[in-house]
């Protein structure tokens, strides 16, 4: 049984990964299933707090009692975190949100008849949300950010995270591994949480879900 420690809470999360649109068939994706983010979600709900959650291109079924925003590109999750960030006490950006995207998206399929054997494809950054969100937050407004990296060690995970959260200027980052087995698309995880002073607050390893409520303990 789950505490109601977070109700009267309003709670958004993103969760998923963003597709970046090239023509009108394809896209530039990532493996990010939506579990983690879908996890955090459902547990939130479970502790009473009223949950919005933006999910991009999920592979698993949205919780119940959660209200779902859905999105496909970086810029529609960006609109929809606009929207509702407001009124959050706390946000959790547990979606993968490409960090590039085609400079250009043609209406029209490209084909290779007219390609040749190169296809070349200008990418442009894509604004980062988290960090706008943490620039214009409200008073008591908790935000916590993730960083899926490919580091094989712990010492490079947290070297890379204690920057990457200052640079960001979230409350938390969660860090995790991924790679061709690990992290996305599987039903278990292993993260570290580290706060803005760059220490570890949280580790935390067993199935999403678990780990979703070890991440709600610290914030409730
Ligand atoms: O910089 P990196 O992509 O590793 O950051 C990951 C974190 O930042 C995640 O919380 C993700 O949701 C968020 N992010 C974002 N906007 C971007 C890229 C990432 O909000 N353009």
């Amino acid at each position: 049984l789950r505490p109601r420690d977070l109700s009267g809470r309003r709670v958004l999360v993103t969760a998923g990964g963003t597709r970046e649109p090239i023509d009108p068939v394809r896209y530039i994706g990532n493996r990010s299933s939506g579990r983690q983010g879908v996890a955090i979600a459902g547990a939130a709900a479970l502790r009473g707090a009223t949950v919005e959650l933006i999910g991009a291109n999920l592979e698993v079924s949205p919780p119940p009692g959660v209200r779902l925003t859905e999105v496909s590109s970086a810029a529609e999750l960006a609109a929809a975190a606009a929207t509702s960030a407001a009124s959050a006490d706390i946000i959790i950006m547990a979606a993968a949100v490409a960090d590039y995207r085609p400079e250009i998206t043609t209406q029209s399929k490209i084909k290779k008849e007219t390609q040749g054997d190169r296809l070349r494809i200008d990418l442009v950054k894509n604004p980062d949300i988290l960090a706008g969100l943490a620039s214009t937050r409200h008073r008591g407004q908790v935000i916590v950010g993730f960083a899926a990296e490919t580091e094989p060690d712990d010492s490079a995970l947290l070297a890379l995270g204690r920057s990457k959260i200052v640079r960001k200027g979230a409350d938390y980052l969660v860090l995790n591994r991924v790679g061709w087995t690990e992290g996305f698309a599987v039903p278990d995880n292993r993260v570290l949480v580290i706060d803005l002073a760059g220490d570890i607050v949280m580790e935390a390893s067993g199935s999403k879900l678990s780990v979703a409520d070890r991440i709600l303990d610290l914030l409730a």
